[in-house]
């Protein structure tokens, strides 16, 4: 399973990337937005040069089907690991799974975004997206059942033999990112705050607390023997 970090951070991105943790990024244009990215060209260049070749996904920003074409094209040729997300449908609910199918078949990866349900996944993998993100937060929020929605999708992809990848992301919770793992995503997303939280445990720094201390007590018990 690989982790992608949900932000455009470029610190946090920097660090998990260091620590050998992330396998890519995801943004759209509320995450640059809220990260304080708001030249959208130029942050995604700083972030795929960093991650390179790890893949960054940069979202449309158009209701315009022949615009998500012409927008793509160009966040394509910003850098060589940018894959472009297309939603499944506009916001007045015209599909647009024949942008993604023209889009990867120039060779544009493409990122089939803002998935609620098997029927979405059924179709981006029928027009071949490379990956397809379920919305794991809020499907949850509508009162869908999460894991069976990614096992579901995950299985159908197997079954089929279909090379669309799920990606999981609208995480809010390490549980979230649990259950996500569990029912099968091949790539989960995760905002930095629950990167950090995933890795914590009270006991864990209390052990280490009590280990360290211990240690010391042993040097210092050395440092009496050799004195006397
Ligand atoms: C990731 O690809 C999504 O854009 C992101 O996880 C959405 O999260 P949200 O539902 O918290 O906005």
């Amino acid at each position: 399973m690989q982790i992608f970090i949900d932000s455009a951070d470029i610190s946090e991105i920097k660090k998990w990337l260091a620590y050998g943790i992330i396998d890519g990024v995801t943004t759209n244009p509320s995450i640059m937005f809220k990260d304080g990215v708001y030249d959208a060209e130029t942050g995604a260049k700083e972030i795929a040069a960093i991650i390179n070749p790890r893949p960054l996904s940069v979202e449309v920003t158009t209701n315009d089907l022949d615009e998500m074409v012409s927008q793509a094209q160009e966040f394509a040729h910003w850098a060589p690991n940018i894959a472009v997300k297309i939603p499944q449908i506009t916001e007045d609910g015209t599909p647009c799974y024949g942008v993604i199918k023209q889009l990867e078949t120039e060779g544009i990866k493409v990122n089939a975004t803002v998935a609620m349900s098997l029927g979405q996944v059924i179709m981006a993998a029928k027009v071949s997206a490379t990956y397809i993100s379920i919305f794991a937060g809020r499907v949850g929020d509508e009162g869908g059942n999460v894991a069976e929605v990614i096992k579901n999708c995950t299985d159908w992809l197997e079954r089929w033999k279909y090379e669309s990848k799920i990606i999981v992301g609208s995480i809010r919770s390490v549980a979230d990112i649990l259950t996500a793992t569990i029912a099968g995503a091949h790539i989960i997303t995760i905002p930095p705050q629950f990167l950090t939280k995933m890795a914590d445990h009270k006991y864990t720094r209390d052990t280490v607390r009590q280990f360290v201390t211990d240690a010391k007590k042993a040097l210092a018990e050395m440092g009496k023997a050799k004195g006397s």
